[in-house]
């Protein structure tokens, strides 16, 4: 069987905040691989003060070949962290967009201090492309404090995804506490690391998923880790959905 599925994490070298070379991004891996992961897509920040699509597929190439000759056994796939502006709305639909996998799922990011006010009418803007965004750690951003916005944007036909991390209490008691009233009321289709950096990797992510364990059952971790994450990157729908 294979392993956990992660599609969110940073662990491309030198194309945005997270590993800062190929020594930090061997390091993350070696660790995502000892907490059980199999598959990971990277998701670099697709901002302007960031690498280009060009570079990131010239790491993601570099990556690939670092790990098979180091011997780690993770399979990468193709994914960026997206911010929701207007550049990103025009390009859905052409080869601009930089989708999770082949598409047809995007992994986007909301501010984390500022409301957003018109994320209905956006979220109706990207499924008229015929895409269906996963919203990135909606238990740190503002706009999901605001009560009911969570299971309104799950209605509006995004997927959310947890930030395990989150869970323990490491972005605030603010974001655990809204983290696990979402995972509660049932409202994540997955889970991911976020993982920039090397350091205490082993350490916090292990605990995060153990909490997750503990909070959502075998078979909600499986769901949220494992089946749900390898399906999004397959492109295709979830089991519980028909669409
Ligand atoms: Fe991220």
């Amino acid at each position: 069987m294979s392993g956990l599925v992660d599609l969110h994490c940073h662990l491309l070298p030198g194309v945005d905040d997270g590993a800062k070379s190929l020594e930090d991004t061997l390091e993350m891996a070696r660790a995502l691989v000892e907490l059980g992961f199999s598959t990971v897509a990277p998701s670099p920040h697709a901002r302007p003060e960031y690498a280009p699509p060009e570079l990131v597929e010239a790491r993601l190439s570099e990556t690939r070949a670092a790990l098979a000759r180091e011997a780690i056994p993770l399979t990468l796939g193709r994914n960026a962290e997206n911010v929701l502006d207007e550049a990103f709305l025009r390009g859905l639909g052409t080869p601009a967009a930089r989708m999770l996998g082949a598409g047809p799922y995007v992994l986007v990011e909301l501010p984390y201090t500022a409301p957003v006010p018109a994320l209905p009418d956006i979220l109706f803007r990207i499924r008229t492309k015929g895409v269906r965004p996963v919203i990135a750690h909606p238990e740190r951003c503002l706009e999901f404090e605001r009560k009911g916005r969570a299971a309104e944007a799950v209605r509006a036909g995004a997927l959310l995804q947890l930030d395990v991390g989150a869970l323990t209490g490491r972005y605030g008691g603010g974001a655990k506490k809204l983290a696990r009233a979402f995972l509660e009321e049932g409202l994540y289709a997955l889970g991911a690391t976020d993982l920039h950096a090397p350091v205490g990797a082993r350490d916090w992510v292990g605990r995060a998923l153990e909490e997750l364990r503990a909070r959502a059952g075998g078979q909600g971790f499986e769901r949220l880790m494992r089946a749900n994450p390898a399906r999004l990157l397959a492109g295709e729908a979830l089991e519980s959905e028909g669409d």
